[in-house]
């Protein structure tokens, strides 16, 4: 397993994206401080200098796999169980977070690289709040981190190699076509059985969040109707 480490990076996603060429299979980039994290949607991703996990792993080498679109899910799955031997309650938020009582404490962020139209490489973007206790006034309330959770502070270095361990022997499993992480994501999918609200045809539409299927697509109850969401986010409608 090769890390590669940096005090200060723009992003550990971007470090990968522009040397992967380079790069060996499962590489992983890690960093203290990030100065343009990057979330989904154009979104930024806050984290104060070395306080969390700011880490991404490169895979080219796809084994038996031709379609990676649930590799995000998998993902998640691994950063769950990793955290969960530190803490419960842990939801997984499809595609792409990790929740507790609603706040999240993981974000996850996977890119392609392609040649001629084929993807060449997957870049998977993980960041964990970990030692933060505080965070910006707009997203304070709805954001936690493992230290919150437990009151106890983390060794970030020692986290990343067992996180990193476990990431490389499922990501093992999943490209030799192993699909077991998707029962793992039914026991502990956010807002399962809950009113949700989605996107579809570029509109707004709600729906009883039923479970994901085999597919990894999320299967929602549209006024007795079952509609499979590939992608997207969701939210829970409050009454
Ligand atoms: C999201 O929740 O929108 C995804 C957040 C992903 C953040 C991680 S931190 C490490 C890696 N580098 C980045 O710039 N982003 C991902």
């Amino acid at each position: 397993m090769k890390i590669i480490k940096f005090n200060e990076l723009s992003s550990t996603n971007d470090y990968l994206k522009e040397n992967y060429q380079t790069l060996d299979n499962y590489t992983i980039c890690t960093t203290s401080y990030q100065t343009k994290g990057k979330g989904r949607i154009s979104r930024n991703w806050e984290s104060q200098k070395n306080q969390n996990i700011l880490m991404s792993i490169l895979v080219k080498d796809f084994k038996k796999r031709t379609n990676f679109s649930n590799i995000t899910l998998l993902v998640g799955c691994v950063v769950h169980k990793f955290l969960s031997k530190y803490t419960n309650s842990l939801k997984i938020k499809w595609p792409n977070d990790i929740l507790v009582d609603n706040k999240k404490i993981v974000g996850i962020l996977s890119e392609a690289k392609s040649i001629n139209n084929q993807i060449d490489s997957i870049i998977i973007g993980i960041g964990i709040n970990i030692n933060q206790t505080t965070f910006s006034s707009d997203i304070n309330n709805l954001t936690t981190s493992l230290s919150l959770l437990t009151n106890n502070i983390y060794n970030n270095d020692e986290l990343i190699i067992e996180l990193s361990n476990m990431l490389i022997t499922k990501l093992d499993n999943y490209l030799n076509l192993d699909d077991s992480y998707l029962n793992y994501l039914k026991d502990f999918l956010y807002a399962k059985g809950e009113l949700i609200s989605f996107f579809k045809d570029n509109t707004i539409h709600q729906g009883i969040l039923l479970d994901v299927g085999v597919d990894g697509k999320l299967i929602i109850n549209e006024n007795n109707e079952l509609f499979h969401l590939e992608s997207g986010e969701i939210k829970i409608i409050r009454k």
